[in-house]
């Protein structure tokens, strides 16, 4: 056990997270599908039911106590966001509703401003949806091309195709930093390094990285970062785009509103400096307050103990499932997150889920919005188990369980 391992008291973690207590069909739960979305910690549910109880007004037009008081909870998460990913200055951090609203604002902003027919645009196979639809909408309405980094039998990118596939049309870069399949982790800050050398901008799809992974966006270098607060203990609606340095002044507003503008006439609108104008209309101000409290407990106990303690879950998993006759798993590269994704011969991964769902394990089947990445491995589908800092071996060996009566129902 490495030493930031043995730091994680998950009982006391566990005791935090109110949802873990009940027992779906009268069994305890086995949650292994944070990858979906996470479960809360009491702060964060706290912060959100204080919000609506105590603090809630519309933000940046009032001069009334609770306007400020809600002006001064969103602005704080904004700080707080900085820190977690270790931005410049507050105004890299809008605020979306999720990782999709924050790729979406790219590829359309982007796309306006930048994007001519015949330039292409970079993905790879092992995109989520959200990262490969909302470019070829750019690319419908612009004429540009997507290009797909192939993935390898193992699941990582194939770099060598990479860098070959960039060249002087490519005006972008679009990668996840974690496959939320695969569980590849991806060498971002050698990905945006190539890209770089060519003078091409590199979007982030971080949605399964910011929960698990340490975010230094200095470090990475990357143009743009998305991620959603769902899935790292925060609550839904509230996602995260950042962009570095001068991007958000250069993209044109994604969506027209209130909040956005610096003055408006009926002829024309000057619009108001980032982020204020990537943020039109009233946003979801409770989530965004209680998203806070996530940043922090994240923070408390340390994402790197959280890493080494889902990689400890991922080894035993992994050997214990593969261990097991028939199945194939998905995803087998080296640098992995905690999620584990595998087939079973003769089983269709939506029965495995149904049967381990009797017995209290949640897990999810299927092609995880990742069509094109199912279809690279001949599989229309996967059984998904994903890790986070609650879980326990307890879990494992309730997974174990669970597919040993699959064995049986189908053997
Ligand atoms: C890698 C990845 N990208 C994007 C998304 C989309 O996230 P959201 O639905 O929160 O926008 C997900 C969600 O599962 C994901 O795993």
């Amino acid at each position: 056990m490495t030493p930031s391992a043995a730091t994680l008291d998950v009982a006391r973690i566990r005791a935090d997270f109110p949802i873990l207590r009940i027992r779906p069909r009268g069994r305890p739960l086995h949650y292994l599908d944070s990858a979906a979305t996470s479960q809360k910690p009491q702060s964060v549910i706290d912060a959100l039911t204080r919000y609506y109880e105590e603090e809630n007004g519309n933000i940046h037009r009032g001069v009334h106590y609770l306007s400020e008081l809600a002006t001064q909870r969103y602005d704080e998460t904004r700080e707080a966001t900085r820190r977690f990913i270790n931005a410049t200055s507050h105004n890299e951090v809008v605020f979306t509703r999720n990782t999709t609203e924050g790729i979406n604002l790219v590829a359309s902003s982007f796309g306006q401003a930048f994007v001519r027919p015949g330039d292409e645009i970079v993905v790879s196979q092992m995109e989520h949806h959200s990262n490969i639809v909302p470019w070829q909408l750019m690319a419908e309405r612009t004429g540009a091309v997507l290009r797909a980094v192939p993935v390898t039998d193992v699941g990582e990118l194939d770099l060598d195709a990479y860098e070959q596939l960039l060249g002087p049309k490519t005006k972008l870069v679009a990668l996840t930093w974690v496959s939320n399949s695969l569980g590849t982790v991806n060498p971002v800050e050698r990905i945006t390094a190539i890209a770089h050398a060519r003078g091409i901008p590199v979007l982030l799809d971080g949605a399964q990285a910011a929960p698990h992974i340490p975010i230094d966006v200095k470090a990475i270098k990357a143009d743009f970062v998305a991620f959603s607060g769902h899935k790292m203990l925060g609550p839904t609606g509230v996602g995260v785009l950042y962009a570095r340095d001068d991007w958000f002044d250069r993209l044109p507003p994604y969506q027209g509103g209130g909040d956005m503008i610096e003055t408006v006439t009926i002829e024309k609108t000057t619009y108001a400096k980032a982020p204020s104008k990537f943020e039109a209309g009233t946003p979801d101000i409770g989530s965004v307050a209680a998203f806070r409290a996530a940043i922090e407990y994240l923070e408390r106990v340390g994402l790197d103990a959280i890493h080494a303690h889902e990689q400890l879950l991922l080894a035993e998993a992994t050997a214990r499932v593969s261990a097991l006759p028939g199945v194939r798993l998905i995803g087998t590269a080296p640098e992995k997150a905690g999620v584990l994704s595998f087939t079973m011969d003769g089983v269709h991964p939506h029965d495995i889920a149904t049967i381990l769902d009797q017995n209290g394990v949640a897990i999810r089947a299927g092609h995880h919005c990742t069509q094109p990445l199912m279809a690279r491995f001949g599989c229309g589908a996967t059984a998904r188990a994903s890790f986070y800092l609650y879980n326990t071996m307890d879990d494992i060996a309730a997974l174990m369980t669970g597919l040993e009566k699959v064995r049986e129902v189908f053997g």
